[in-house]
């Protein structure tokens, strides 16, 4: 049998054990999904810990995901945006991996948003960095506005690669403040919010009038489902993309690397969406 699981602390009431193991029974894979609480500054002997137990993968939530960065061989994305949720156990040293920056490109694909021009990412904290990182990697220009608009500004030079190498390629970044969301959105293509705004409450980051049709607009808040950003978002005509989208292919991309198996999305997305 294959043990996966999760290290976090808190772990609470975690989504990722149902939305895996439904996803080894749709398979017939004999495998299981267990949640793992180490203590705060354990993330390196948890992961090395795992290694000499034989699990197979780990997903790595808050508040482990920069320093499971010093125990794995991080991949070249998850070294960029400085975090790792995902690592893999089955090679000679365990790898680390970032699906929170594809599981937000998965979700936006996956309703037929198209991934070129410009994105506007609303938030800079691990969420927004992941975002950032992975609408950059797709080669859309992203904007990235926050309430504290210096953590913007130095996200926004890590994912242009300032102080790369030169010839290195590049990606076209800004960092903003939250006033200017509105002027950024009118040229937008994308929006996405990766604050906790909207989380269990009527608020928003984003002025209703601000939002257009022509926007795929994804909200990473996912209690409630339906947000109000959300609403207001599909009373201008815009693509709505849910929280649970991102959740379920950041989980999805994980399963594939760990089994190397197409995932059944659909019976992942049943478990998780009943749960929620
Ligand atoms: P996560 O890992 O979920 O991204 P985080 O790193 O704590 O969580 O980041 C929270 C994000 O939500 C930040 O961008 C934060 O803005 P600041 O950097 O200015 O703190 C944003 N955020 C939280 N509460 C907010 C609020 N009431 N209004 C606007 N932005 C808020």
């Amino acid at each position: 049998m294959d043990i996966y699981g999760l290290i976090g602390n808190p772990v609470g009431h975690s989504l990722s054990p149902p939305m895996h193991e439904a996803g080894y029974e749709a398979l017939g894979l004999d495998a299981r999904y267990v949640t793992f609480e180490p203590p705060k500054d354990g993330a390196a002997t948890a992961v090395e810990g795992a290694a000499d137990l034989g699990v197979a993968g780990l997903n790595v939530t808050i508040p482990f995901k920069q320093d499971v960065l010093a125990a794995v061989d991080p991949d070249p994305l998850a070294r960029r945006i400085g975090a790792v949720n995902t690592v893999d156990f089955s090679g000679e040293r365990p790898t680390g991996h970032n699906t929170d920056a594809v599981g937000a490109t998965r979700a936006l694909r996956a309703h037929d948003v198209d991934l070129s021009g410009t994105a506007v990412v609303v938030g800079a904290g691990g969420a927004g960095r992941a975002v950032a990182f992975g609408l950059a990697d797709e080669g859309m220009a992203v904007r990235i506005a926050n309430r504290t608009q210096s953590k913007a500004n130095a996200l926004a030079a890590d994912v242009r690669g300032d102080g790369r190498e030169s010839g290195e390629a590049s990606a076209d970044a800004t960092g903003h403040g939250l006033d200017a969301v509105p002027e950024l959105l009118a040229d937008a293509d994308v929006l996405v919010n990766a604050t906790s705004v909207g989380m269990e409450s009527e608020e928003t980051p984003v002025p209703a009038d601000a939002l257009h049709g022509d926007l795929g607009v994804l909200d990473a808040v996912y209690r409630p489902l339906e947000t109000r950003l959300l609403r207001d978002a599909a009373a201008a005509g815009a693509t709505t993309v849910d929280g649970a989208w991102m959740l379920l292919y950041q989980g999805v991309a994980a399963f594939e690397r760990w089994t190397g198996r197409e995932a059944p999305v659909d019976a992942m997305d049943e478990a998780l969406r009943g749960r929620l």
